[in-house]
C-alpha cells in the first residue's frame, strides 16, 4: 500500500467538488494551512482569523445541544464502569489551608439540594463523589477560590458545575447569604472553556446537572449566529459558559452584565493563562463593574499547572485560595502508552495498516474501538480521515479550517458511533469526553509534553485507555514523556527505549514533577514530527 501524497490531496480536492466522503456528513475543507487551529479563534463573528475560511459556518448558524434525557443515558450506559472508579483516581493533597479538612466520600455528606442531588445520584447514575470532587466541592460551598489539579478524566467538570448550582439554587431560594434574583442577561456564574467544542460540552453537562432545578445556562461562542446567541443568553443565564472571544465581546458591548456575578471558573486554567488567551482573559476581568477578585469566587481548573502560568492564576485568586492537586503533570495511569516506530510518509500507511487490521480482527470496522486520531496540522486531519475512508475505514475531520457546523457534525457522529475514527488537530487535545473512546493515536508526535497528556487523557477516563504514538525517534518531546513514565513507575516500552538510546540515552527521572516544555502555542498549527521545532523553553514544575 503505497502513498502518494499528492494524488491524496487531488483526491480530497475532488471530494469538496463531490461533496464529502467518509460518512455522509457533507463538504469537506481543502485544507488550506493556516496559522490557527481554531480553538482560540473567537476574534468575532466569523472565527479564523488565518483569512479565507473553507466551508463556512452558514450565518445564521445556532448550534445543538444534547438533548438532557441523552445525557443521562448516556451516563447511565456508563454506570457500570463507575462502580469502582473513584478508587483509580490519584489521590490529591490539600494545600494553603491549615483548618480541618472534609472530603466527601458520599455526596449527601455535603446537603445538596434534592433535585441536584437526584440529577447527580439517579439520573446519572454517580454513585459515590471522585476523588478531586470529594476534595473541592466542600471548600467551593464554603466560599473559597480553589487552583484544583487533577488528572484528565477525574470529573473535574462536576467539581465546579456541581457546587455552583446548589450555590445557585440557595441564593434563588433565598437560603444562602445573599438572594439572587435571576435577571435577563446578567449571569451568577461564569465558565470559560479555550474550544468551542469543550464550551458546548461543559454546557450540556451544566444544563444536565441543572435539569428541573430552576437554574438556566447559558452558552456563548464564536460562529453561533450572534443575534440568535443574545438571544439564548437573555432567556436565561444564571449560569453561562463562553470562550474568551465572545464573552468579551459580550461583556464590553454591554449585552452581558456582570454585576451580579458569583463565580469565574476557568476550565483548562493552564491554557488559558497561557499567552495568547490571557489577554483575552485580563481583559474580561477588567471590565469595568466586573467583579474584583475580593468579591467573586474563582475557580481554576486543569489537569497540568506548569509554573509558567501559576503567576497569572494566583492574580486572579484571593490569597486564601487553596491549592487542590495530584502534584502530576503527568498522563492518567488508566491509559497504556504505546509507541511505534513511522516516519513521514509512512506515516498514513502504518495508521491504515493498524486501524485495518483490528477492523479484520473485531470483525469490520463497525465494531471497532472508538479512535481519536491526532495530527499536527490541519490538512492532514483532512487527509488523513480521506485515506482512510477510501481504505474502508469510515472517519470523518475536525479543525479550525472547517466551519464550526461540520466540526460539531463531526463530533457528533464520532460521539453518536457513525464513525469509528475521528482525525483531529489539537482544537480536540484538552476536555472533551467522549464515552468509550479507548484509543489515541498520535499519528503526529506533539511538539510538548503538556499537549501529550492533553491529547492522550482523551481516553482512560473512566475505563482503561490505550494511547499509540508514531515516533520517529529524534523528536525532544520523547525524553519527557519517558520521564513523566519512569516517575509514575511505567515501564518503558522497548520502541522507545532504544529511540532513546540511540539519541543518546535519553532522559533521566525528575526529581519531582518533571521539566516542561512550555505548552506549544496551539492555535499555530506546530509543524509535523518531521520537522518538529524544539521546545522552547523548560522549567521545573
Ligand atoms: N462521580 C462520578 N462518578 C462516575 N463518573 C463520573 C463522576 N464524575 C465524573 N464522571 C465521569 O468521568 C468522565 C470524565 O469527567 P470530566 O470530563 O469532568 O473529566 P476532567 O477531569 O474534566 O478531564 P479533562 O482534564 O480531560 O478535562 C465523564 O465521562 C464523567 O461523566
Ligand atoms: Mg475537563
Amino acid at each position: 500500500m503505497a502513498l502518494d501524497l499528492e494524488l491524496v490531496e487531488e483526491v480530497l480536492s475532488v471530494a469538496v467538488e463531490q461533496g464529502g466522503f467518509g460518512s455522509d456528513s457533507g463538504r469537506r475543507g481543502n485544507a488550506t494551512e493556516g496559522n490557527f487551529g481554531g480553538d482560540n479563534a473567537e476574534q468575532g463573528n466569523h472565527g479564523n482569523r488565518d483569512g479565507e475560511e473553507q466551508e463556512r459556518t452558514p450565518m445564521n448558524y445556532v448550534p445543538q445541544a444534547r438533548n438532557v434525557d441523552d445525557l443521562f443515558s448516556e451516563d447511565q450506559r456508563a454506570a457500570n464502569d463507575y462502580a469502582d472508579v473513584v478508587e483509580h483516581d490519584d489521590d490529591v493533597v490539600i494545600e494553603n489551608f491549615d483548618g480541618p479538612v472534609v472530603r466527601m466520600q458520599k455526596w449527601e455528606e455535603v446537603e445538596l439540594e434534592p433535585q441536584l442531588l437526584t440529577n447527580i445520584k439517579e439520573r446519572s447514575k454517580y454513585g459515590r463523589p471522585r476523588k478531586i470532587q470529594g476534595a473541592t466541592i466542600p471548600f467551593i460551598l464554603d466560599k473559597f477560590d480553589i487552583k484544583a489539579q487533577a488528572e484528565t478524566g477525574s470529573g473535574k467538570t462536576a467539581a465546579f458545575v456541581v457546587p455552583i448550582i446548589d450555590c445557585c439554587m440557595r441564593a434563588k431560594s433565598g437560603k444562602g447569604e445573599e438572594l439572587f434574583e435571576s435577571e435577563m442577561a446578567t449571569p451568577y456564574a461564569i465558565i470559560i472553556g479555550p474550544t468551542r467544542e469543550l464550551v458546548m460540552q461543559v454546557f450540556e453537562q451544566a444544563e444536565k446537572f441543572a435539569a428541573g432545578t430552576g437554574v438556566s445556562v447559558a452558552k456563548a461562542y464564536g460562529q453561533y449566529n450572534i443575534g440568535r446567541n443574545h438571544h439564548e443568553i437573555r432567556a436565561g443565564c444564571d449560569i453561562l459558559v463562553a470562550t474568551p472571544g465572545r464573552l468579551k465581546h459580550f461583556i464590553k458591548g454591554g449585552e452581558i452584565r456582570v454585576n451580579k456575578l458569583k463565580f469565574l471558573v476557568l476550565d483548562e486554567a493552564d491554557r488559558l493563562l497561557d499567552d495568547s488567551f490571557s489577554l483575552d482573559i485580563m481583559e474580561i476581568v477588567n471590565v469595568t463593574g466586573f467583579p474584583d477578585k475580593n468579591n467573586r469566587q474563582t475557580l481554576l481548573f486543569s489537569a497540568t499547572f506548569p509554573n509558567q502560568v501559576m503567576h497569572a492564576a494566583d492574580q486572579l485568586l484571593r490569597p486564601k485560595a487553596v491549592f487542590i492537586t495530584n502534584h502530576r503533570n503527568n498522563p492518567n495511569k488508566r491509559i497504556k502508552q504505546d509507541f511505534v516506530v513511522s516516519g513521514g510518509q509512512g506515516k498514513l500507511d502504518k495508521l491504515t495498516e493498524i486501524l485495518t487490521a483490528e477492523a479484520e480482527k473485531v470483525g469490520g470496522s463497525d465494531k471497532m474501538r472508538r479512535t481519536l486520531v491526532f495530527v499536527n496540522t490541519k490538512r492532514m486531519s483532512d487527509m488523513a480521515a480521506l485515506y482512510l475512508s477510501q481504505h474502508d475505514i469510515p472517519a470523518t475531520s475536525i479543525n479550525g479550517d472547517r466551519g464550526q457546523h461540520l466540526r460539531e457534525q463531526a463530533l457528533a457522529e464520532f460521539r453518536s458511533h457513525k464513525v469509528a475514527v475521528l482525525c483531529a488537530t489539537d482544537v480536540c487535545a484538552r476536555g472533551i469526553d467522549v464515552k468509550e473512546l479507548d484509543h489515541v493515536i498520535n499519528m503526529e508526535v506533539p511538539s510538548d509534553a503538556i499537549t501529550y497528556v492533553h491529547r492522550i487523557g482523551r481516553c482512560g477516563r473512566i475505563a482503561q485507555g490505550y494511547s499509540t504514538t508514531f515516533i520517529e525517534g529524534h523528536e525532544p518531546v520523547l525524553n519527557e514523556i519517558a520521564a513523566m513514565m519512569r516517575e509514575s513507575s511505567e515501564e518503558i516500552p522497548e520502541v522507545l527505549k532504544s529511540a532513546l538510546d540511540q539519541n543518546g540515552g535519553g532522559a533521566a527521572a525528575p526529581a519531582f514533577g518533571q521539566s516542561f516544555a512550555a505548552p506549544s502555542n496551539f492555535a499555530n498549527n506546530v509543524p509535523s514530527s518531521g520537522e518538529a521545532a524544539a521546545p522552547s523553553a523548560t522549567e521545573d514544575w
